[in-house]
């Protein structure tokens, strides 16, 4: 049952400044099981390579910051990860790293052809910006789905936390995803430093008009070692809300509840997944590893070995009555319907 609905920038506002909100998350939760059901989707993260070439101001992998290791897990390992999970349930790999060229189109394109070979996993791409010709190629190669968020949806916010980028880049990519056939997923942080309510609600509006299949957004986390050290963390309400209102704006969306919020409260999943969410993203990074994938600081499940952290997201879902999807979780929304 697909329904519809609208809300305007001002309600959406409205909403975003309420305290009392339960209605909101009430109708979300109820969209939810109607349009995508009970169903949780696992998505597991595998942090290949924290290398970037890029500055963003925010996170804590850019190029600048010279307190983090770096690390390259080798395609033969990624591999051995993708086997692994495969084997535990899991149906989606999501391939995720800072912007590392190390990985060249000819060596992805053959990480992507062997997970395929090898697994029954569908395959997200999250590897930031690359040529046309590069999302080309992954595509034909297998990939099912690519990952970028756009962010903020505030232009000059948006050039202020990227010296690397071009918020039109940005789109065009986005757009490119789409005619390339992939399922797209994209979002952005909730609470960045220079960020107002009206940027919050334009970008809940922004992600409704690109209708994409999946949302992924979560609050921003201060890092101290990125130049908006000392700011404030996104606030766990506000988040709240924003879930909610993206399940009502957008009823067969994808929508994970993310990691970023588990810094929040420590049953932020559990909140997030009742208030809209229905998918979560275990992070299945070899152990020696994900503690160095650092885009922000404590972050949730670094002393678990990545089975062990697939089993608590299982029972985590299971307590509160919810189950584990057992097939891929494509999009319900049609690939091309945009
Ligand atoms: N807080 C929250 N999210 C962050 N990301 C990067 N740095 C931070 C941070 N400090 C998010 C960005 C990026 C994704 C991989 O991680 O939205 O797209
Ligand atoms: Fe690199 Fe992505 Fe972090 Fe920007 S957000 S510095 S592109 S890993
Ligand atoms: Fe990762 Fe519990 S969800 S260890």
């Amino acid at each position: 049952m697909e329904k519809e609905t609208y809300i305007s920038k001002h309600d959406i506002i409205e909403i975003l400044k309420k305290d009392d909100f339960s209605d909101i998350v009430k109708q979300a939760d109820y969209i939810r099981r109607e349009n995508v059901g009970e169903e949780v989707h696992l998505r597991g993260i595998c942090e290949f390579s924290n290398f970037c070439r890029k500055d963003c101001l925010y996170c804590g992998l850019r190029k600048s910051n010279k307190k983090i290791p770096r690390y390259r897990m080798s395609p033969e390992e990624i591999l051995r990860t993708a086997v692994l999970i495969d084997k535990h349930g899991i149906k989606t790999i999501v391939l995720q790293s800072g912007e590392d060229i190390w990985f060249t189109k000819k060596i992805l394109t053959k990480l992507i052809e062997d997970i395929k070979t090898h697994t029954d996993l569908a395959v997200t791409l999250s590897i930031g910006e690359r040529s046309f010709d590069e999302y080309k190629v992954f595509k034909d190669a297998g990939a099912d789905r690519y990952l970028l968020r756009f962010e903020t949806s505030n232009e000059n916010l948006f050039k202020k936390l990227h010296p690397d980028d071009d918020y039109h880049e940005r789109l065009k990519c986005l757009q490119w995803f789409s005619d390339l056939g992939y399922q797209v997923g994209s979002g952005c942080m909730i609470g960045l430093p220079g960020q107002t309510i009206k940027d919050i609600a334009d970008d809940i509006l922004f992600i409704k008009k690109w209708n994409f299949h999946m949302v992924g957004a979560g609050p921003y986390i201060s890092n101290d070692d990125t130049p908006l050290s000392g700011s404030k963390n996104g606030n766990f309400s506000i988040v709240q809300k924003f879930i909610a209102l993206v399940r009502i704006l957008c009823p067969k969306v994808l929508l994970p509840a993310t990691t970023a919020m588990d810094i929040l409260r420590s049953d932020a999943r559990e909140i997030i997944l009742q208030s809209g969410a229905n998918v979560v993203m275990p992070n299945i990074t070899p152990q020696k590893y994900k503690q160095n994938y650092r885009l922000y600081p404590d972050k949730p499940c670094i002393g678990e070995d990545p089975i062990t952290c697939r089993y608590c997201m299982e029972n985590r879902v299971k307590k509160i009555g919810r189950k584990i999807a057992q097939d891929h979780g494509h999009s319900l929304i049609s690939i091309r319907e945009k």
